[in-house]
Protein backbone atom coordinates (compact mmCIF):
# COMPACT_ATOMS: atom_id res chain seq x y z
CA UNK A 1 0.00 0.00 0.00
CA UNK A 2 1.13 3.38 -0.67
CA UNK A 3 -0.22 7.09 -0.95
CA UNK A 4 -1.99 8.44 -3.78
CA UNK A 5 -2.37 12.46 -4.19
CA UNK A 6 -6.63 12.25 -5.58
CA UNK A 7 -7.29 16.12 -5.24
CA UNK A 8 -5.61 19.12 -5.11
CA UNK A 9 -6.67 22.92 -4.19
CA UNK A 10 -4.79 26.23 -3.72
CA UNK A 11 -5.55 29.31 -2.49
CA UNK A 12 -3.49 32.98 -2.81
CA UNK A 13 -4.68 36.59 -1.58
CA UNK A 14 -5.99 39.01 -4.32
CA UNK A 15 -3.83 41.64 -3.72
CA UNK A 16 -1.21 41.61 -6.56
CA UNK A 17 2.10 43.06 -5.46
CA UNK A 18 4.47 43.99 -8.76
CA UNK A 19 7.91 44.43 -8.92
CA UNK A 20 7.48 48.10 -9.55
CA UNK A 21 5.64 48.64 -6.31
CA UNK A 22 8.22 47.53 -4.81
CA UNK A 23 10.54 49.65 -6.66
CA UNK A 24 8.68 52.89 -4.74
CA UNK A 25 9.94 51.18 -1.24
CA UNK A 26 13.72 49.98 -1.86
CA UNK A 27 16.13 50.33 -4.27
CA UNK A 28 15.56 48.48 -6.77
CA UNK A 29 14.15 47.60 -10.26
CA UNK A 30 11.85 45.31 -12.03
CA UNK A 31 14.77 44.26 -14.36
CA UNK A 32 17.22 42.79 -11.43
CA UNK A 33 13.99 41.13 -10.03
CA UNK A 34 13.00 39.07 -13.31
CA UNK A 35 16.95 39.07 -14.32
CA UNK A 36 17.95 37.45 -10.99
CA UNK A 37 14.43 35.32 -9.61
CA UNK A 38 12.33 35.42 -12.12
CA UNK A 39 9.35 36.78 -10.76
CA UNK A 40 7.49 39.35 -11.78
CA UNK A 41 4.88 39.81 -9.24
CA UNK A 42 3.72 38.24 -5.71
CA UNK A 43 0.71 37.99 -3.80
CA UNK A 44 0.35 39.79 -0.23
CA UNK A 45 -2.03 38.96 2.34
CA UNK A 46 -3.77 41.65 4.06
CA UNK A 47 -6.34 40.91 6.00
CA UNK A 48 -6.06 36.90 6.00
CA UNK A 49 -3.62 34.31 7.59
CA UNK A 50 -1.93 31.72 7.32
CA UNK A 51 -4.78 29.26 8.58
CA UNK A 52 -7.13 30.88 6.27
CA UNK A 53 -5.33 30.41 3.33
CA UNK A 54 -4.77 26.68 4.67
CA UNK A 55 -8.82 26.69 4.67
CA UNK A 56 -9.45 27.71 1.84
CA UNK A 57 -6.71 25.31 -0.01
CA UNK A 58 -8.41 22.62 1.88
CA UNK A 59 -11.90 22.69 0.79
CA UNK A 60 -10.90 23.15 -3.12
CA UNK A 61 -8.87 19.93 -2.52
CA UNK A 62 -11.31 18.01 -0.66
CA UNK A 63 -14.46 18.88 -3.46
CA UNK A 64 -11.87 18.17 -6.05
CA UNK A 65 -10.53 14.98 -4.15
CA UNK A 66 -14.53 13.81 -3.78
CA UNK A 67 -14.04 13.72 0.12
CA UNK A 68 -15.70 14.43 3.17
CA UNK A 69 -13.75 16.23 6.13
CA UNK A 70 -14.92 13.62 8.32
CA UNK A 71 -13.32 10.92 5.86
CA UNK A 72 -9.89 12.95 7.14
CA UNK A 73 -7.52 10.65 9.46
CA UNK A 74 -5.07 12.97 9.22
CA UNK A 75 -4.24 16.30 8.65
CA UNK A 76 -0.67 17.69 8.35
CA UNK A 77 0.06 21.49 7.96
CA UNK A 78 3.83 22.89 6.55
CA UNK A 79 4.15 26.00 7.37
CA UNK A 80 6.86 28.14 9.07
CA UNK A 81 4.99 31.37 9.53
CA UNK A 82 1.82 29.64 11.34
CA UNK A 83 -0.55 32.62 13.06
CA UNK A 84 0.26 31.39 16.79
CA UNK A 85 2.60 29.23 18.33
CA UNK A 86 -0.32 27.10 19.76
CA UNK A 87 -2.71 25.51 18.95
CA UNK A 88 -1.31 24.19 15.93
CA UNK A 89 -2.96 25.71 12.47
CA UNK A 90 -3.47 22.34 11.47
CA UNK A 91 -6.45 22.28 14.11
CA UNK A 92 -7.80 25.32 13.54
CA UNK A 93 -7.90 23.62 9.97
CA UNK A 94 -9.52 20.65 11.49
CA UNK A 95 -12.26 23.06 13.27
CA UNK A 96 -13.05 25.13 10.13
CA UNK A 97 -13.28 22.02 7.83
CA UNK A 98 -15.11 20.09 10.56
CA UNK A 99 -13.19 17.14 10.07
CA UNK A 100 -14.31 15.49 13.69
CA UNK A 101 -12.26 11.93 13.31
CA UNK A 102 -8.67 13.63 11.95
CA UNK A 103 -5.40 13.84 14.25
CA UNK A 104 -4.29 17.59 13.32
CA UNK A 105 -0.10 18.71 13.96
CA UNK A 106 1.76 21.20 12.24
CA UNK A 107 5.27 20.36 10.55
CA UNK A 108 8.05 22.82 10.51
CA UNK A 109 10.58 22.25 7.75
CA UNK A 110 10.28 25.84 5.89
CA UNK A 111 10.09 25.60 2.38
CA UNK A 112 10.81 21.84 2.23
CA UNK A 113 7.47 21.45 4.29
CA UNK A 114 4.91 20.19 1.76
CA UNK A 115 7.25 17.82 0.29
CA UNK A 116 8.21 16.19 4.69
CA UNK A 117 4.42 16.33 5.21
CA UNK A 118 3.70 14.18 1.68
CA UNK A 119 6.38 11.86 2.93
CA UNK A 120 5.07 11.36 6.41
CA UNK A 121 2.02 10.61 5.09
CA UNK A 122 3.46 8.28 3.18
CA UNK A 123 4.67 6.07 5.67
CA UNK A 124 1.82 5.75 7.87
CA UNK A 125 0.29 4.33 5.00
CA UNK A 126 2.44 2.29 4.00
CA UNK A 127 2.63 1.11 7.59
CA UNK A 128 -1.29 0.75 6.83
CA UNK A 129 -2.36 3.53 10.13
CA UNK A 130 -4.03 5.91 8.13
CA UNK A 131 -6.38 5.67 4.98
CA UNK A 132 -7.16 9.46 4.31
CA UNK A 133 -4.99 12.85 4.73
CA UNK A 134 -4.85 16.23 4.34
CA UNK A 135 -1.23 17.54 3.18
CA UNK A 136 -1.60 21.31 3.24
CA UNK A 137 1.72 23.87 2.44
CA UNK A 138 0.62 27.61 3.99
CA UNK A 139 3.13 30.40 4.10
CA UNK A 140 2.14 34.09 4.98
CA UNK A 141 6.00 35.02 5.37
CA UNK A 142 5.24 38.49 4.05
CA UNK A 143 4.61 38.78 7.75
CA UNK A 144 7.70 38.02 8.40
CA UNK A 145 9.38 39.86 6.34
CA UNK A 146 11.78 43.00 6.37
CA UNK A 147 9.93 45.62 3.94
CA UNK A 148 13.16 47.24 4.32
CA UNK A 149 15.85 44.82 3.20
CA UNK A 150 15.59 45.01 -0.60
CA UNK A 151 17.74 40.95 -0.99
CA UNK A 152 14.82 39.28 0.90
CA UNK A 153 11.08 41.63 0.60
CA UNK A 154 11.62 41.08 -3.28
CA UNK A 155 11.38 37.09 -3.41
CA UNK A 156 8.61 35.69 -1.35
CA UNK A 157 4.84 35.89 -2.17
CA UNK A 158 1.94 34.42 0.30
CA UNK A 159 -0.08 31.09 -0.20
CA UNK A 160 -1.41 27.96 0.26
CA UNK A 161 -1.87 24.45 -1.44
CA UNK A 162 -3.20 21.48 -0.09
CA UNK A 163 -3.43 17.94 -1.48
CA UNK A 164 -5.55 14.82 -0.46
CA UNK A 165 -3.76 11.91 -0.28
CA UNK A 166 -5.54 7.98 0.19
CA UNK A 167 -3.71 4.92 0.54
CA UNK A 168 -4.55 2.91 -2.77
CA UNK A 169 -1.69 0.51 -4.37
CA UNK A 170 -0.17 3.36 -6.65
CA UNK A 171 1.44 6.81 -5.73
CA UNK A 172 4.41 8.06 -4.28
CA UNK A 173 6.80 5.39 -5.58
CA UNK A 174 10.21 6.42 -3.62
CA UNK A 175 11.22 9.62 -1.12
CA UNK A 176 14.32 10.93 0.62
CA UNK A 177 14.42 13.44 3.32
CA UNK A 178 17.54 15.16 4.57
CA UNK A 179 18.89 18.39 6.76
CA UNK A 180 21.75 19.74 7.76
CA UNK A 181 21.53 22.09 11.03
CA UNK A 182 24.85 23.27 11.06
CA UNK A 183 23.75 25.26 7.92
CA UNK A 184 20.78 26.96 9.61
CA UNK A 185 22.39 30.59 10.08
CA UNK A 186 22.37 31.13 6.64
CA UNK A 187 18.60 31.16 6.37
CA UNK A 188 16.39 31.73 9.64
CA UNK A 189 13.66 33.94 11.16
CA UNK A 190 13.92 34.41 14.91
CA UNK A 191 11.08 33.52 17.27
CA UNK A 192 9.57 35.42 20.12
CA UNK A 193 11.44 33.18 22.51
CA UNK A 194 14.60 34.77 23.45
CA UNK A 195 13.23 36.94 26.72
CA UNK A 196 11.74 36.17 29.99
CA UNK A 197 12.00 37.50 33.49
CA UNK A 198 14.94 35.82 34.64
CA UNK A 199 17.20 37.21 31.95
CA UNK A 200 15.25 40.78 31.80
CA UNK A 201 15.06 40.90 28.13
CA UNK A 202 12.44 42.22 26.18
CA UNK A 203 10.82 39.11 23.52
CA UNK A 204 12.79 39.85 20.29
CA UNK A 205 10.23 40.18 16.94
CA UNK A 206 12.48 39.27 14.35
CA UNK A 207 12.86 39.41 10.48
CA UNK A 208 14.16 36.66 8.12
CA UNK A 209 17.76 36.84 7.15
CA UNK A 210 19.07 35.20 4.31
CA UNK A 211 22.48 34.52 3.04
CA UNK A 212 21.22 34.64 -0.77
CA UNK A 213 24.42 33.20 -2.07
CA UNK A 214 24.69 30.27 0.38
CA UNK A 215 21.26 28.87 -0.34
CA UNK A 216 21.62 29.36 -4.31
CA UNK A 217 25.30 26.65 -4.34
CA UNK A 218 23.22 24.49 -1.78
CA UNK A 219 20.20 24.58 -3.83
CA UNK A 220 22.00 23.59 -7.11
CA UNK A 221 23.38 20.98 -5.74
CA UNK A 222 21.28 19.26 -3.54
CA UNK A 223 18.53 19.61 -5.86
CA UNK A 224 19.27 17.50 -8.69
CA UNK A 225 21.50 15.46 -6.11
CA UNK A 226 18.42 14.13 -4.16
CA UNK A 227 16.37 14.06 -7.61
CA UNK A 228 18.65 11.47 -8.64
CA UNK A 229 18.75 9.37 -5.31
CA UNK A 230 15.07 8.59 -5.84
CA UNK A 231 15.44 7.37 -9.40
CA UNK A 232 18.35 5.44 -8.79
CA UNK A 233 16.57 4.24 -5.90
CA UNK A 234 13.92 2.89 -7.40
CA UNK A 235 15.33 1.94 -10.37
CA UNK A 236 13.56 4.18 -12.59
CA UNK A 237 15.19 6.17 -15.79
CA UNK A 238 15.44 9.89 -15.76
CA UNK A 239 13.69 9.73 -19.48
CA UNK A 240 10.59 8.32 -18.40
CA UNK A 241 10.16 11.61 -15.83
CA UNK A 242 7.45 13.51 -17.63
CA UNK A 243 7.62 16.49 -15.21
CA UNK A 244 9.42 17.89 -12.32
CA UNK A 245 7.98 19.95 -10.20
CA UNK A 246 10.24 21.66 -8.19
CA UNK A 247 10.51 24.14 -5.64
CA UNK A 248 9.61 27.56 -6.63
CA UNK A 249 12.11 29.80 -5.27
CA UNK A 250 14.66 31.39 -8.48
CA UNK A 251 13.95 30.12 -11.94
CA UNK A 252 17.70 30.59 -12.33
CA UNK A 253 17.71 27.29 -9.28
CA UNK A 254 15.47 25.50 -11.72
CA UNK A 255 17.49 26.10 -14.70
CA UNK A 256 20.67 24.83 -13.24
CA UNK A 257 18.53 21.33 -11.98
CA UNK A 258 17.45 21.07 -15.29
CA UNK A 259 21.14 21.36 -16.83
CA UNK A 260 22.75 19.07 -14.47
CA UNK A 261 20.09 16.60 -14.70
CA UNK A 262 20.43 17.00 -18.55
CA UNK A 263 16.80 17.52 -19.02
CA UNK A 264 14.85 19.99 -21.31
CA UNK A 265 13.36 22.73 -19.55
CA UNK A 266 9.69 21.92 -20.56
CA UNK A 267 9.69 18.92 -18.13
CA UNK A 268 10.26 21.75 -15.33
CA UNK A 269 6.61 23.85 -14.84
CA UNK A 270 7.12 26.89 -12.95
CA UNK A 271 4.27 29.95 -11.53
CA UNK A 272 6.86 32.07 -9.64
CA UNK A 273 6.76 34.42 -11.83
CA UNK A 274 3.25 35.03 -10.87
CA UNK A 275 3.71 33.97 -7.08
CA UNK A 276 7.20 34.41 -5.92
CA UNK A 277 8.65 32.12 -3.94
CA UNK A 278 5.39 31.04 -1.54
CA UNK A 279 7.64 28.68 1.27
CA UNK A 280 6.25 25.62 2.25
CA UNK A 281 3.35 26.41 -0.68
CA UNK A 282 5.21 26.31 -3.80
CA UNK A 283 4.99 22.73 -4.86
CA UNK A 284 1.29 22.27 -3.76
CA UNK A 285 0.30 25.58 -5.67
CA UNK A 286 2.36 24.14 -8.48
CA UNK A 287 0.79 20.68 -8.37
CA UNK A 288 -3.11 22.19 -8.56
CA UNK A 289 -2.36 24.64 -11.35
CA UNK A 290 -0.84 21.60 -13.68
CA UNK A 291 -3.98 19.34 -12.31
CA UNK A 292 -6.68 21.87 -12.80
CA UNK A 293 -4.91 22.42 -16.18
CA UNK A 294 -5.33 18.49 -17.26
CA UNK A 295 -1.39 18.58 -17.67
CA UNK A 296 -1.52 15.50 -15.38
CA UNK A 297 -2.53 12.37 -16.67
CA UNK A 298 -3.16 9.30 -14.59
CA UNK A 299 0.42 6.79 -14.77
CA UNK A 300 2.44 9.85 -15.52
CA UNK A 301 5.81 9.70 -13.09
CA UNK A 302 6.52 12.80 -11.99
CA UNK A 303 9.40 13.58 -9.10
CA UNK A 304 8.71 16.40 -6.56
CA UNK A 305 11.93 18.23 -5.29
CA UNK A 306 12.79 20.81 -2.93
CA UNK A 307 14.53 22.83 -0.19
CA UNK A 308 14.55 25.18 2.72
CA UNK A 309 15.73 26.36 5.87
CA UNK A 310 17.04 24.05 8.22
CA UNK A 311 18.48 23.46 5.71
CA UNK A 312 16.39 21.48 4.66
CA UNK A 313 15.82 19.28 1.31
CA UNK A 314 13.83 16.32 -0.12
CA UNK A 315 12.14 14.36 -2.84
CA UNK A 316 9.63 12.30 -4.16
CA UNK A 317 9.00 10.01 -7.33
CA UNK A 318 5.27 10.28 -7.75
CA UNK A 319 2.94 7.95 -9.84
CA UNK A 320 -0.08 10.52 -10.59
N1 LIG B 1 17.55 44.92 -6.19
C1 LIG B 1 18.70 45.46 -6.66
N2 LIG B 1 19.90 45.08 -6.21
C2 LIG B 1 19.94 44.13 -5.25
C3 LIG B 1 18.78 43.53 -4.72
C4 LIG B 1 17.55 43.97 -5.23
N3 LIG B 1 16.38 43.48 -4.80
N4 LIG B 1 19.14 42.61 -3.80
C5 LIG B 1 20.49 42.63 -3.75
N5 LIG B 1 20.97 43.53 -4.63
C6 LIG B 1 22.35 43.88 -4.91
C7 LIG B 1 23.30 43.51 -3.82
O1 LIG B 1 23.34 44.50 -2.80
C8 LIG B 1 24.61 43.39 -4.55
O2 LIG B 1 25.12 44.69 -4.75
P1 LIG B 1 26.70 44.96 -4.63
O3 LIG B 1 27.33 44.13 -5.72
O4 LIG B 1 26.80 46.43 -4.85
O5 LIG B 1 27.07 44.51 -3.26
C9 LIG B 1 24.20 42.88 -5.93
O6 LIG B 1 22.79 43.15 -6.03
C10 LIG B 1 24.43 41.39 -6.10
O7 LIG B 1 23.91 40.73 -4.97
P2 LIG B 1 24.03 39.19 -4.82
O8 LIG B 1 23.47 38.79 -3.49
O9 LIG B 1 25.39 38.75 -5.21
O10 LIG B 1 23.02 38.73 -5.97
P3 LIG B 1 22.78 37.30 -6.49
O11 LIG B 1 23.10 37.22 -7.92
O12 LIG B 1 23.37 36.25 -5.59
O13 LIG B 1 21.20 37.19 -6.38
C11 LIG B 1 19.55 36.20 -4.96
C12 LIG B 1 20.58 37.30 -5.12
C13 LIG B 1 18.93 36.34 -3.58
C14 LIG B 1 18.49 36.37 -6.02
C15 LIG B 1 20.26 34.82 -5.11
O14 LIG B 1 21.39 34.76 -4.30
C16 LIG B 1 19.34 33.69 -4.78
O15 LIG B 1 18.37 33.44 -5.45
N6 LIG B 1 19.65 32.91 -3.71
C17 LIG B 1 18.81 31.83 -3.28
C18 LIG B 1 17.71 32.39 -2.44
C19 LIG B 1 16.64 31.41 -2.17
O16 LIG B 1 16.34 30.56 -2.97
N7 LIG B 1 16.00 31.56 -1.02
C20 LIG B 1 14.89 30.81 -0.64
C21 LIG B 1 15.28 29.52 -0.04
S1 LIG B 1 13.89 28.52 0.23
Amino acid sequence: MTARIIGTGSYVPERIVKNEDLAKIVETSDEWIVSRTGIHERRVAVEEGTSHMAVEAAKKALADAGVGAEELDIILLATSSPDYCFPAGACEVQAEIGAVNAVAYDISAACSGFIFAMNTVYGFMKAGIYRTALVIGADCLSKLTDWSDRSTCVLFGDAAGAAVMRAEETGLVHMTMGSDGVKGPVLSCVARTTGNFANGRIPEIGYMYMDGQEVFKFAVKKVPDCVRQVLEESGVPIDEIRYFILHQANYRIVEAAARRLKQPMEKFPMNMDRYGNTSGATIPTLLDDMNRAGKLERGDKIVIAGFGAGLTWGAALVEW
